[in-house]
């Protein structure tokens, strides 16, 4: 089976075996065949993946659907299947008027994968709404439920990234919404946004229209510029380090993350190292976020490797900060 229309990168590779699943009894019927007795790998939108070559095992594609909500006092719990689209559980959460989703408007992917590395944008992270996935372990065959704390969550990272990583999959997963919860807009592109339109007392509608615009305009399309968003993870660096990289590079983006830690802006190192906008062959870094490296529409998934590794190395020798991927290679 052909994987090009399962990946946003738009990659061409083949799957020895693919199976879309659209139910959780397909995944006991898969247990019960012994076909998670080899290679296997989870596929949602494939927002996040990077195929450097043929697949030799198992695409379990997830695409079961189905989302429902019940109100319990001031809260509102949101469940849907594995396989809806983030954005759509994202609009159905507004139309009901249930805050807490609309600054991760217009994120691609499926519900599935939103726990695996705690999606988050403009302002807002998975982990503060996360009550409970349910998921399919492929080593016992049975069902288990995740609550919050058990996901060890942080930024772009969860038990599932680590110990558990391709054990279980994810079928379903709960959100707990505070009905009555404020909006956030501390995000300074969402305020800039906001006042542009002449909007003093924004509704979720509002948030949601101003993040998906502001995405629009920064990131490439996947439906025609292939990519998967950030390829690396912004660094998370001791602030000892950081005050000697401000001495030499006083105008360096960064974010506090404790009194131990600060968080850079991986774009603004790849910038300086002169990648923005940066051609070499079929691969092509964004011209308006060098976080995103893109598919001019031949590239393999290899030179895409390829590239994003002197991307590395050429970070490391000017800063001395090593970048880690937040895409998954395969
Ligand atoms: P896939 O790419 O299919 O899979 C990603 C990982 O999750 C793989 O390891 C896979 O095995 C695993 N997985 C998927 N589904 C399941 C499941 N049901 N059970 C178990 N494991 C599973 N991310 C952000 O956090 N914030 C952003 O702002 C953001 N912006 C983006 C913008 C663009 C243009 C693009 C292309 C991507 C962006 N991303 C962003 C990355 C991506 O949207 C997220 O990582 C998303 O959660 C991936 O979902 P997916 O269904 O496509 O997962
Ligand atoms: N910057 C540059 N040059 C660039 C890009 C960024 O100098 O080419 C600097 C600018 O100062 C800019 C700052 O970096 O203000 C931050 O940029 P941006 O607001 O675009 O956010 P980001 O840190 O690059 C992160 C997430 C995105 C998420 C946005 C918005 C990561 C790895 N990426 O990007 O998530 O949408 O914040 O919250 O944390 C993704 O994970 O795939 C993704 C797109």
């Amino acid at each position: 089976t052909s994987l090009k229309q399962f990946n946003t990168f738009g990659i061409e590779a083949l799957a020895e075996q693919y199976i879309k699943v659209e139910d959780e009894l397909t995944l006991t019927s898969l247990y019960e065949a012994g076909h998670f007795n080899q290679p296997f790998f989870v596929l949602g939108g494939g927002s996040n993946v990077l195929f450097t070559k043929n697949y030799e095992g198992l695409i379990v594609h997830m695409c079961n659907k189905g989302k429902q909500h019940f109100i319990q006092n001031d809260k509102v719990f949101v469940t849907a299947e594995a396989g809806e689209v983030w954005n759509d559980l994202v609009w159905y959460c507004i139309e009901h008027d249930f805050p807490g989703m609309e600054n991760m408007a217009l994120i691609p992917g499926t519900v599935g994968a939103s726990p695996i590395q705690n999606i988050g944008a403009y302002g807002q992270e998975l982990m503060h709404i996360f009550y409970s996935c349910r998921a399919f372990d492929t080593q016992t065959g049975e069902f288990r439920t995740f609550n919050n704390a058990e996901c060890e969550f942080s930024y772009r990272d969860s038990i599932f990234k680590k110990e558990f990583k391709g054990r279980f999959i994810i079928c379903s997963v709960t959100y707990e919404l505070a009905l009555f919860g404020t909006i956030n807009t501390s995000y300074g592109a969402i305020e800039a946004e906001l006042n542009n339109r002449g909007i003093t007392s924004p509704t979720i509608k509002d948030v949601a229209e101003v993040v998906s615009y502001i995405r629009v305009e920064k990131l490439p399309d996947p439906s025609t510029v292939g990519n998967a968003g950030s390829f690396f993870k912004n660094p998370i660096i001791p602030t000892a380090q950081f005050e000697e990289l401000r001495k030499q590079f006083p105008t360096i983006v960064h974010y506090p993350i404790n009194e131990d830690a600060e968080k850079l802006a991986a774009g603004w190192l790849i910038e300086e190292c002169g990648w923005k906008g940066k051609r070499v062959g079929e691969v092509q870094v964004w011209k308006n976020q060098a976080l995103v490296i893109t598919n001019c529409g031949q590239a393999t998934g290899n030179e895409i490797f390829q590239i994003s590794s002197t991307i590395v190395d050429d970070v490391l020798n000017r800063f001395g900060v090593r970048l880690e991927r937040e895409v998954n290679l395969l």
